[in-house]
């Protein structure tokens, strides 16, 4: 497609960079994914040493999963070993996570 005015050619321009910035925040189980590891999920809850797998908590519901998340003292136990994510993530990445297990943990 040749673009022979400027303005059409900018707002292409515009609409392919949403488009791009609209997938890469469309699949929120693939994004929870990447958080589990770059949150340090996965140190706890990958190979089940320290804690279960996340496919473990797919049968959770998602308020369990985002209460157990945000403050897991108060849903799980004042004893468990696992960190509040409160103020740590913004909603979106939450709605990621939960959105990952719920879609199966993998
Ligand atoms: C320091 C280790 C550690 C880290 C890091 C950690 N967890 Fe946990 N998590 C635990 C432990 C221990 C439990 C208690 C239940 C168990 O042993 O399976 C738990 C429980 C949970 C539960 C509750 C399941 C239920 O209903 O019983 C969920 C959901 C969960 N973790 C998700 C996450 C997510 C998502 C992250 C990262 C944002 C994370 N955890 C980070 C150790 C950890």
């Amino acid at each position: 497609m040749r673009m022979k005015h400027p303005i059409l050619a900018a707002l292409a321009l515009t609409l392919a960079a949403s488009a791009a910035i609209a997938s890469a925040a469309a699949p929120p189980a693939a994004e929870g994914r990447e958080l589990a590891s770059s949150q340090s999920c996965l140190m706890c809850h990958a190979s089940g040493a320290v804690a279960k797998p996340l496919s473990a908590y797919t049968s959770d519901s998602e308020a369990q999963l985002q209460a157990a998340i945000l403050d897991p003292k108060k849903a799980l136990g004042s004893s468990t070993m696992m960190p509040p994510y409160e103020g740590k993530l913004s909603a979106g990445q939450l709605a990621a996570l939960v959105a990952y297990i719920k879609a199966g943990g993998h």
